[in-house]
């Protein structure tokens, strides 16, 4: 072979060999959902580089985790998960003023958590007139604060939106005096899917029509129990579209647990039986395949990782460059 044709076939299998870049999204973030057998898993997620801006952990207060990072570090959205026996009780209120007053810039919060569904299916069961109050009692607050408030995060039932409509209407009622007639406002509107992604491009259809010109944040979202090929072309085809729509704000992929302990089934966890990051995990945090199966459960070993990559090209290219002076 020629020097020059040479050259070009070893630039050509750098070329080959060098993982596209990955895909990125500032609207990306965390569902924590952490399991006290592996503390470990929890550094994943925010190690350098991650994609993710900004974390729920379904409570009032940060994960002590990462209770050492800052908003604009891993920015902590707390939530009002459900309703309080008494209406009127502001623990919820008062969590979020210390902790705005503790020095964190709090600057979003989410309300209940799937109010429609019962506690069986893991929803916060409430009545959307009962929640109106707990609404009044301790978000309106935290919006007079300057705080976003988000509408309750409703699950892909087709009851979600209108216990969301009677939600807003009961509080209206609560706030409006004889004569003048005051809505219930919000700043985003969160909601969860799981299915394929036709579903849930319907289903944001369904919230953009219902309210328009909100900024929708999914904030729950997988296609549960089916292959690893079917999840990862679920995976890409969704994170696209939500990258690609003005109207949503933010999304967060419900799967940051291992594949083992997975109630939404192996292939959809972004972490291996062994703890890895698999394919999905990695690209969710915007690195490149790990080539690593859901029921892997030995840690397994990467072809490279970014710093690998860069010495074995940089090895390979001084290599060649080196032999091809030679000849
Ligand atoms: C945490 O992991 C253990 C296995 O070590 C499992 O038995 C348990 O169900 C997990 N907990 C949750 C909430 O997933
Ligand atoms: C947070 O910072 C304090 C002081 O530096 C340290 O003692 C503590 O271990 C840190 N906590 C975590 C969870 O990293
Ligand atoms: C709080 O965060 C918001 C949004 O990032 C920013 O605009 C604001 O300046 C921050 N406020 C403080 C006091 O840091
Ligand atoms: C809540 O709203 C629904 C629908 O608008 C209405 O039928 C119901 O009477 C309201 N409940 C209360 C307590 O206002
Ligand atoms: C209040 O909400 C109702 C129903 O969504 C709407 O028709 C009305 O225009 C709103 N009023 C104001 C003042 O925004
Ligand atoms: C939505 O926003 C557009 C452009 O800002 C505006 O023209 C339209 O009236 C808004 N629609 C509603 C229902 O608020
Ligand atoms: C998903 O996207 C990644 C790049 O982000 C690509 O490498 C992979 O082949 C895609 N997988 C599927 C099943 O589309």
């Amino acid at each position: 072979m020629a020097p020059l044709a040479r050259l070009s076939a070893v630039l050509s299998s750098l070329l080959l060999i060098s993982p596209a870049a990955a895909d990125t999204s500032a609207k990306r973030g965390l569902v924590f959902t952490p399991n006290n057998t592996w503390p470990q898993d929890n550094y994943i997620w925010t190690r350098s580089p991650s994609d993710l801006t900004w974390y729920y952990n379904y409570g009032s207060v940060p994960s002590p985790v990462y209770s050492n990072l800052t908003q604009s570090d891993f920015e902590f959205v707390p939530m009002l998960w459900g309703a309080p026996s008494d209406t009127s009780d502001t623990t919820f209120l008062s969590a979020v003023k210390e902790l705005i007053s503790g020095g964190r810039n709090v600057t979003h919060v989410f309300s209940f958590n799937e109010p429609e569904l019962s506690n069986d299916y893991g929803g916060s069961d409430i009545e959307p007139s009962v929640a109106a109050e707990v609404w009044v009692a301790n978000i309106i607050p935290l919006q007079k604060l300057g705080v976003k408030v988000g509408l309750p995060s409703c699950s892909g039932s087709t009851e979600s939106v209108p216990w969301l409509n009677q939600m807003l209407s009961n509080c209206s009622k609560l706030i409006s005096t004889s004569g003048t007639t005051k809505n219930c406002t919000y700043d985003f509107v969160p909601l969860h899917w799981y299915g394929n992604f036709e579903g849930l491009a319907s289903h944001i259809g369904t919230y953009s029509a219902a309210f328009p010109n909100s900024s929708l944040w999914v904030t729950e979202f997988n296609l549960n129990d089916q292959s690893l090929a079917t999840t990862q072309d679920f995976f890409n085809t969704s994170l696209e579209y939500l990258d690609r729509l003005d109207s949503i704000g933010r999304y967060s992929f419900f799967g940051a647990f291992r594949a083992s302990v997975s109630n939404v089934g192996p292939n959809a966890a972004m972490l291996s039986a062994g703890g890895e990051l698999t394919d999905i995990g990695a690209w969710y945090l915007g690195e490149t395949a790990t080539g690593v199966a859901p029921d892997s459960s030995s840690p397994a070993m990467r072809l490279w990782d970014r710093s690998t990559l860069f010495w074995t090209l940089g090895a390979s290219w001084l290599g060649s460059a080196m032999f091809l002076a030679a000849i």
